[in-house]
């Protein structure tokens, strides 16, 4: 779907935009004429966003080296938007990290902190510079990757399920404040999508492992980054308009089982 008239000549922050469904909607805003500032600690995988946006699409591209859990970072690249393109119309607050796999009563101190770090403060850091910046630049619209986590749990993911929870209900409580301030803030909650993320916990390279996660979506496959893209460009769009607090699974019918 094009967003041409949606997007063009916007600015867009995404952050996790060096690598799997960031980068996939980086891209696509940068197809929709947007100037995007792609945020993400890894810098090779960011600057590879950028070349493919500048010299591919009809977009701009600028990529920052942010880290979610560092509030300096979060303002430069929230200041990166305002100052190299004059304001800030959409972010896409998606940088995240799986972790790893232990039940409650099992998962270190350390494995717990990290993961609410990033997931679930590193969205909140993101909001609380991105609403001032769009309160100067009379409104816009913020979607927050979340997961199918976010409403249901999954065994031996006590920290990621309570974080991607977390997610929704910051989205609610911010889309709430800002209902009034011409701000729209929504939640995307994919399944299981094929990115480095899946390849790192085996699903997607352990064959027993992939057939079994294919069988949870009722679709019987996994996602594709591109299909969690196109949803994250429709809710940050005009045709949202009457969107917001939502939190909206995009996941084969995992869900609905
Ligand atoms: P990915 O691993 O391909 O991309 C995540 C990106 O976030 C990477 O480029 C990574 O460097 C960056 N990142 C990690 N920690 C960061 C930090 N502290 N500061 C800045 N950037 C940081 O994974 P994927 O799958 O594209 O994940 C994107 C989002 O989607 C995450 O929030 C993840 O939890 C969520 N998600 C992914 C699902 C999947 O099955 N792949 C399912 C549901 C949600």
């Amino acid at each position: 779907m094009s967003h041409k008239s949606d997007f063009d000549g916007k600015t867009v922050v995404v952050t996790g935009a060096g690598s799997g469904i960031g980068q996939e909607t980086a891209v696509e805003f940068g197809d929709a004429g947007a100037n995007v500032v792609l945020a993400d600690v890894d810098t090779e995988g960011g600057e590879e966003t950028a070349a493919t946006i500048n010299d591919d699409t009809d977009g701009a591209a600028t990529f920052v080296e942010v880290d979610v859990t560092d509030d300096g970072d979060v303002e430069q690249m929230v200041e990166t938007a305002t100052e190299e393109y004059g304001g800030l119309d959409v972010a896409f607050n998606n940088a995240g990290i799986g972790g790893t796999f232990d039940e409650t009563h099992e998962i270190s101190e350390e494995s717990w902190q990290a993961i609410i770090d990033v997931n679930l403060s590193g969205i909140w850091r993101c909001l609380r510079k991105e609403i001032p910046a769009m309160h100067e630049d009379g409104g816009g619209a913020i979607v927050n990757t979340a997961s199918i986590l976010g409403q249901v749990g999954e065994a031996g993911t006590p920290a990621y399920t309570a974080a991607k929870h977390g997610v929704v209900g910051l989205t609610k409580v911010a889309a709430l404040e800002q209902a009034t301030e011409d701000i729209r803030v929504n939640a995307v909650c994919p399944g299981y999508i094929e990115t480095q993320m899946l390849d790192d916990a085996g699903v997607t390279t352990d064959e027993q492992m992939r057939a079994e996660t294919e069988a949870l979506h009722p679709m019987q496959r996994l996602g594709n980054v591109d299909e969690i893209a196109d949803a994250v460009l429709w809710l940050a769009s005009d045709g949202a308009s009457f969107a917001t607090g939502e939190a909206l699974a995009v996941d084969g019918g995992y869900l609905s089982r």
